[in-house]
C-alpha cells in the first residue's frame, strides 16, 4: 500500500507499506543501520531500541508491523528517490477505535525539515478517512522538543504527562501524552482547505 496526499505540503513524500517493501534487502540494511543509530533511537526512550540490534530485529520489526493492528510504513523523499525514516500506527484497537502514532525520521541529516511533519499529515489522513478511527494518540519524553512540537502543530492536543518513567544514564523525565479525535481532523481539514 502506498499513500500519498495531493497537498502541496505533503507532495515531495509518500508512505510505502512495510508489506510492499519486505523483500528490500537494501532497505533492511539501511533500517538496521538506523535502528543501531544511537542519536535516532535515544530519543524514543524504548529499552529495546538502545541495544545493538542484528538483522532478527528487523525481521521481528517486519512481522510485527504487518497486521491489522500495527501497521508500519517507510517514508519515501522523492528529492532524494530514497526512504528516509518510519511512521506506524501502532496498538489499533477496533473496539474503541484507536491507535498509537510512532515515527522515527532515520537520516539525520534530514531532521528539521518538516519530512516528519508531512509523514504525520499523511498518516492521519489514512487513520481518519481511511481506517475511520475515532482517535490517535502519541507520546514523547518532556525533552524532545522536536516531536512536542510536531504533535501541536499537527492538531494533537497534549493530554497528560506521566511523571518520570522515562530514565537515560540515571536521570528521570517525564513522558508526554498527545491525542487527537477525529473531529478535531476534520475540523483542521476544514480550516486548511
Ligand atoms: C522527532 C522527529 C520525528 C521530528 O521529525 P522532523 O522531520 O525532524 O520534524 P519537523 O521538521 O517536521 O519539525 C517539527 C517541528 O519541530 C521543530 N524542530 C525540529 N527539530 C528541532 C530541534 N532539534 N529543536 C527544536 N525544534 C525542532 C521544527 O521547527 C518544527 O516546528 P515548526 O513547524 O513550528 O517549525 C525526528 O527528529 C526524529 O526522527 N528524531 C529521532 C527519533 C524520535 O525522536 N522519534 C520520535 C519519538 S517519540
Amino acid at each position: 500500500m502506498i499513500l500519498t496526499d495531493d497537498s502541496e505540503f505533503t507532495a515531495d513524500i509518500a508512505l510505502v507499506s512495510y508489506q510492499d517493501l519486505a523483500d528490500d534487502l537494501k532497505l533492511r540494511e539501511k533500517y538496521l543501520q538506523w535502528l543501531n543509530d544511537f542519536e535516532v533511537v535515544a530519543p524514543i526512550i524504548s529499552p529495546e531500541l538502545i541495544k545493538v540490534k542484528d538483522m532478527s530485529f528487523i525481521e521481528e520489526s517486519f512481522r510485527r508491523f504487518t497486521k491489522e493492528e500495527a501497521q508500519g510504513f517507510f517514508i519515501k523523499y522523492h528529492p532524494f528517490d530514497d526512504y528516509v525514516g518510519t511512521i506506524k500506527l501502532d496498538k489499533i484497537n477496533q473496539k474503541n477505535k484507536s491507535g498509537e502514532l510512532g515515527l522515527m525520521i532515520g537520516e539525520k541529516s534530514l531532521w528539521n525539515k518538516q519530512i516528519g511533519s508531512k509523514a504525520t499529515a499523511i498518516l492521519l489522513k489514512y487513520a481518519f478517512e481511511y481506517l475511520q478511527l475515532h482517535k490517535v494518540w502519541g507520546g514523547t519524553d518532556e525533552h524532545n522538543i522536536a516531536m512536542k512540537k510536531l504533535f501541536l502543530k499537527a492538531g494533537f492536543k497534549l493530554e497528560g504527562r506521566l511523571r518520570q518513567v522515562n530514565c537515560s544514564n540515571g536521570i528521570y523525565s517525564d513522558n508526554f501524552y498527545y491525542g487527537i479525535i477525529s473531529e478535531e481532523y476534520f475540523e483542521l481539514i476544514k480550516v486548511n482547505n
